[in-house]
């Protein structure tokens, strides 16, 4: 009912206009429902889903359910309050940055909707650390709330300086207590910041300078590195290894938005007309299962994978579990199908995992056999 009200009215009036303000007013709405106890008690009553069958302790955080909130939705933590009644079993804030940033040039994200996607163009707008810090105060989470934190988009003289913004956005970070966990932004396509640098953060001589600087400090929460999509499983892998010797990296985020157009998901006509920027949702989905598949095969549960990139039904996110995701984020089927998609998908896996004769979503992870 809610899904049908959202996609036959709300949706149409929304997609009337220009996706920048729409996602500003989702925002808006958002953060003034999470004042209200009544709005919360309703939607805790109506959107989620729950089922034993898919709780699970990961790295020691508790999760209701593996559907959470990918990067790049709640940028500046407006969401907080009101995220854990639509349904998410945790919710990732940012990408953060060191310095505030105002965004590329407008629009930002516009939507192609027969290819299931959006264009995204951000570049890393952000607030900045000290202003989210600040925002979130003495706001608590009741599901696992995570950061993701990436280097200001500004240009930097050296792979240096750019692993020392990280840095000191991370330094920020961990004086605080309630992030659960991390993720490292390494993949954010289109940027300006490593522009003019020979090492970038996603090839192994940058990685590596990133993850020495950042080793200085004591990282105590599972972080997890968000990857590209469209790098080969070599090359993916080959950070990997990396990552590796480091023990305080818990996991990976596979993956982030696409740039390719010729990409066989798009619509001809849409992406013909697509302006500047990245995509995410159905084209981004085969990229993102076919790593997981890689490295869930080489490394098992030595990082924990969570999947991200096109999900819109529990079929779609038993995919990546089945090939090997511990737990999935997502963004694009939300804004397409509503924000009761959250429970439509947790109460499809439920049915899904049972059918397939699991009593727990953890036995059911890396099941599906090449
Ligand atoms: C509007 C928008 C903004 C995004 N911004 C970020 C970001 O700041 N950091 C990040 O790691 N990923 C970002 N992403 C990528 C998503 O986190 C996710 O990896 C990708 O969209 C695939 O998931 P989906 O198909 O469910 O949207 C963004 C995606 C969208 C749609």
């Amino acid at each position: 009912m809610i899904s049908y009200i959202y996609k036959k009215i709300i949706k149409p009036i929304l997609f009337q206009y220009p996706a920048d303000d729409v996602h500003t007013f989702f925002l808006d709405r958002g953060r003034m429902l999470g004042k209200t106890g009544f709005t919360k008690k309703l939607l805790s009553k109506i959107l989620p889903y729950k089922n034993i069958i898919l709780k699970q302790n990961v790295l020691g955080m508790e999760f209701d359910n593996p559907v959470g909130l990918s990067a790049g939705f709640d940028y500046d933590a407006d969401l907080m309050d009101i995220l854990p009644s639509v349904g998410f079993g945790f919710h990732t804030i940012g990408t953060v940055t060191n310095l505030p940033y105002q965004g590329n040039p407008r629009p930002m994200l516009d939507r192609l909707p027969k290819s299931k996607s959006l264009l995204v163009n951000k570049g890393f707008k952000s607030s900045g650390i000290d202003f989210v810090l600040k925002k979130i105060g003495k706001k608590r989470n009741s599901i696992p709330l995570g950061i993701s934190i990436g280097a200001t988009n500004q240009s930097y003289e050296s792979i240096e300086a750019m692993a020392l913004d990280v840095y000191r956005c991370f330094e920020k970070s961990l004086t605080v207590d309630y992030f659960d966990y991390f993720e490292l932004n390494i993949s954010c396509p289109n940027l300006i910041n490593s522009q003019n640098l020979k090492e970038k953060f996603d090839d192994p001589i940058g990685f590596k300078i990133l993850l020495d600087s950042l080793s200085k400090l004591n990282i105590n929460k599972p972080l997890f590195i968000k990857m590209h999509a469209e790098k080969s499983s070599e090359d993916t892998l080959a950070l990997l290894e990396i990552a590796n010797n480091y023990k305080w990296i818990s996991g990976v985020i596979m993956s982030n938005l696409v740039k390719n157009r010729e990409n066989k998901s798009f619509d001809k006509d849409e992406i013909q007309k697509a302006g500047v920027g990245n995509f995410s949702g159905k084209p981004t989905e085969e990229f993102s299962n076919n790593l997981i598949n890689e490295i869930y095969k080489k490394y098992k549960d030595r990082f924990i994978i969570i999947g991200t990139g096109g999900i819109f039904t529990g079929t779609d996110a038993y995919e990546k579990i089945k090939r090997g995701a511990t737990l999935v984020q997502m963004i694009t089927g939300m804004v397409y199908e509503g924000p009761s998609v959250i429970g439509k998908i947790n109460k499809e896996l439920a049915l899904l995992l049972k059918k397939d004769g699991y009593h727990n979503i953890k036995e059911a992870i890396g099941t599906k056999k090449y």
